[in-house]
């Protein structure tokens, strides 16, 4: 069994709210949202008003994936807007240690999110009280990239520390996740897989969803 937080990124926009609808019947764990500012990546994406506007959809976990650049700047309003879980890079530009507090004091779960070429170990300060670890397996901007398998012994790393260390923060997978290379990252050590492209682009897409789940 996994668990699966598909992306609405690779959604279909004009029918976003019975896409969420969906997520939730088919048995997903959370709704990934990615947040793009067009300078912490080249692409730009959702605000707080459209978290806002598809709140009342579902009652599940809402991971907002802040990719901007500064994202000590919009904890409160996507919190507002019913954000559940804030996933903060640390190569973005603010202090990582402020952010999470901001995260905390909203009362809401922190997630820090890395970058392909950003080493596990460099984070290992920030999640000792997070709740989720995203590992980034394509470089962050766009839906539909190809995974980067040797991204694998890095989760393998994460999950032998949070064991050994008895944390319980949560490792999730993000980019390029399909449900061949799937398998093979819960057997790595994920508690969790974020699938957009995979999802999304499929003929069924609950039944995708089911089928991570089944993984
Ligand atoms: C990329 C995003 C991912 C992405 C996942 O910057 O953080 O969440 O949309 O989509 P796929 O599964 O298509 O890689
Ligand atoms: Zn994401």
């Amino acid at each position: 069994m996994s668990r699966i937080s598909p992306s609405i990124l690779s959604s279909d926009f004009g029918s976003l709210r019975s896409e969420v609808r969906m997520i939730d019947d088919a048995g997903a764990s959370s709704v990934h949202i990615d947040v793009m500012d067009g300078h912490f990546v080249p692409n730009l994406t959702f605000g707080p008003a459209l978290v806002k506007s598809v709140r009342d959809s579902t009652k599940l976990r809402f991971d907002t994936h802040l990719m901007v650049e500064h994202p000590d700047r919009f904890i409160r309003s996507f919190s507002d807007a019913g954000s559940d879980l804030l996933i903060i890079h640390p190569e973005a530009k603010h202090d990582m240690q402020n952010t999470l507090k901001l995260i905390a004091d909203c009362g809401r779960g922190r997630g820090v999110a890395i970058n392909p070429e950003t080493p596990v170990t460099s984070v290992y300060e920030y999640i000792a009280d997070a709740d989720l670890l995203l590992i980034m397996t394509i470089n962050p901007g766009f839906g539909g990239q190809k995974f980067m398998p040797e991204m694998i012994p890095k989760v393998e790393e994460a999950r032998k520390y949070i064991d050994e260390e008895g944390l319980r923060v949560k490792i999730s997978i993000d980019g390029g996740v399909n449900l061949e290379n799937g398998k093979l990252l819960t057997q790595a050590g994920a508690h969790e897989l974020v699938a957009g492209t995979a999802v999304f682009s499929s003929a069924d897409p609950a039944e995708t969803i089911r089928r991570f789940i089944a993984l």
